[in-house]
């Protein structure tokens, strides 16, 4: 269903691989709500996923930019203004990726390379686009970025690794640099925290079908899917979330404040009986 919440709206969305992606959902949503756009990702990342079949459905151009080089952002900020027509109104960033967790390493057992490397991929690149976007003044006056995050920042999942860390440092960084871009730029900046989704980082994430069973039974409306992922940044990038900003927002069921369901706890007891 269409609302035409993002008509005339015109922003760039990083990080679709492939169908699963979150970024790709939420790519269609956008289009489907009026909004136009540019799509990025990785130059590697375009030689692997699909995305010129995203761009076609959705007739946006894609600029290939590593998210971690300050080179790539300029060119990607500078054309998606010449292309869209203008300054930016929407800007997604759905960027994740861990070497440590890629390779296997356990979290006391790191190879700090890897993690310097999927820090500055993870969360600093989030700083990285906002400097840059704040530097040529791009963004519109009430424009909204939004970046994804994980409960992880949070709470403790022994498997997420180093990416434990580095949502904690985005969602940091949602905040500080929150504060410039709504002082000086009139934009808004906040994470949403999804549930575990399948996707070709999430089943990264070792044990991930347990994870993803555990969040569901745990969750009193289930696990999020990409597409309400999509629907609730659609819903950040409109107009009807003006005044929300430096905020860590959860979709996922209800799962960040459960503390047990009847579920896991008969599971529970029945593993319990049979010992
Ligand atoms: P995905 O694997 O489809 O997307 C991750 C994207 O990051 C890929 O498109 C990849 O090419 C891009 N990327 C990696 N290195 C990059 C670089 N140097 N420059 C530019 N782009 C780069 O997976 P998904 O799940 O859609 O991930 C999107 C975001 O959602 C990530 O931030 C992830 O941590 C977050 N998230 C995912 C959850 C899940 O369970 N799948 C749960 C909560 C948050």
């Amino acid at each position: 269903m269409s609302y035409n919440l993002l008509k005339g709206k015109k922003g760039i969305i990083f990080g679709a691989l492939d169908a699963n992606s979150i970024a790709w959902k939420t790519a269609e949503r956008v289009h489907e709500e009026g909004g136009e756009f540019v799509l990025t990702n990785a130059p590697i990342a375009m030689r692997m996923g699909q995305i010129d079949e995203l761009a076609k459905k959705t007739g946006s151009q894609i600029i290939p930019a590593d998210a971690t080089s300050l080179e790539d952002l300029e060119k990607l900020v500078t054309e998606s203004m010449e292309i869209l027509g203008g300054k930016i109104d929407f800007v997604l960033h759905s960027i994740g990726m861990s070497v440590n967790v890629r390779k296997g390493k356990a979290y006391t057992d790191q190879n700090y390379d890897w993690t310097q490397k999927g820090t500055d991929v993870s969360a600093m690149s989030f700083h990285k686009v906002m400097q840059t976007l704040y530097k040529h003044d791009a963004m519109n006056e009430w424009g909204s970025i939004v970046a994804l995050s994980y409960m992880a920042a949070q709470r403790v999942f022994p498997d997420y690794n180093d990416m434990a860390d580095n949502k904690a440092y985005l969602e940091s960084i949602a905040r500080s640099f929150g504060y410039f871009m709504g002082r000086d730029k009139k934009v808004r900046v906040n994470t949403i925290s999804q549930s575990p989704t399948p996707t070709t980082a999430g089943q990264g994430v070792k044990g991930f079908d347990g994870f993803i069973a555990y969040a569901d039974k745990m969750s009193p409306l289930g696990n999020a899917t990409a597409l309400d992922c999509a629907n609730y940044t659609v819903s950040m990038f409109s107009d009807l979330t003006k005044r929300v900003t430096l905020q860590n927002l959860y979709n996922d069921g209800g799962f960040s404040n459960m503390g047990v369901s009847d579920y896991i706890m008969e599971s529970f007891i029945e593993n319990e009986e049979k010992k």
